[in-house]
């Protein structure tokens, strides 16, 4: 593929033409907030919202992993308009999403409170009215549980599950309802998971947790494909 050059905050990089936008900006140490991009996904699943920059000569920001690079182009990460539209996503993923740091397994190492740590937000923000989900917790897996309540619909589990040939995990329901689940919403014992452990490795939050004394790094699975 042709090399070309473009900016990111008027700091020049080099790529190759068509590659991802998203990918070229982290792997050359800028800072894009992502919760559901997974490198070589395609199309990407684009469904966090927060990746949103600018593209001098666009009218309106665009999502990084959905844009692949050109030669000369021009991109801002920190505009008015981004910082607005990613906030509002984060403020939105934080409304329905089970908070409750102290006792989560993920807590440090949650993908959420790096977010919010990098951009100076809150996990508690206030503009919206919080609707937590009451779903049951799903503990029937000898390796790992599943909290509906922490996830945040990113689909990494759902990919790694499907691009392993498995495929026990999809979205289920519609709009504020909709949450990832086996298939006919069979427990995980019962769903013909090979406990590959990809999902939890994949995870970005708190939802799929390795249960105490399982490590993930004696799983088959080892996360190259994603950040
Ligand atoms: S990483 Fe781009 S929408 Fe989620």
């Amino acid at each position: 593929m042709k090399p070309v050059t473009l900016t990111i905050d008027g700091v020049e990089v080099r790529a190759r033409e068509g590659d991802n936008l998203l990918w070229v900006a982290l792997d050359n140490g800028f800072y894009i907030p992502n919760l559901c991009a997974v490198r070589g996904a395609n199309p990407p699943f684009a469904s966090c919202r927060l990746c949103f920059v600018e593209v001098e000569g666009r009218d309106a920001p665009t999502t990084a992993c959905t844009e692949t690079v050109r030669d000369s182009m021009a991109i801002r990460l920190n505009t008015p308009r981004v910082k607005r539209l990613r906030n509002t996503a984060f403020e939105l993923l934080l409304s329905h999403h089970h908070l409750d740091c102290r006792h989560c397994a993920k807590n440090q190492h949650c993908e959420l409170q790096n977010i919010a740590m990098q951009l100076g937000l809150k996990l508690r923000p206030k503009r919206f009215r919080r609707i937590p989900r009451e779903l049951p917790v799903d503990s029937s897996h000898h390796l790992f549980t599943y909290d509906p309540n922490k996830c945040v619909l990113c689909a990494k589990c759902v990919h790694v599950c499907h691009e392993r040939g498995t495929g026990i995990l999809d979205f289920a329901f519609k709009g504020i309802n909709t949450a990832v689940t086996t298939l006919g919403g069979d427990p995980l014992a019962e769903a013909e998971c090979e406990s590959c452990l990809a999902c939890v490795a994949v995870c970005p939050v708190g939802s799929l947790v390795a249960k105490p004394g399982v490590s993930l790094k004696e799983a088959e699975y080892t996360m190259t494909a994603s950040a």
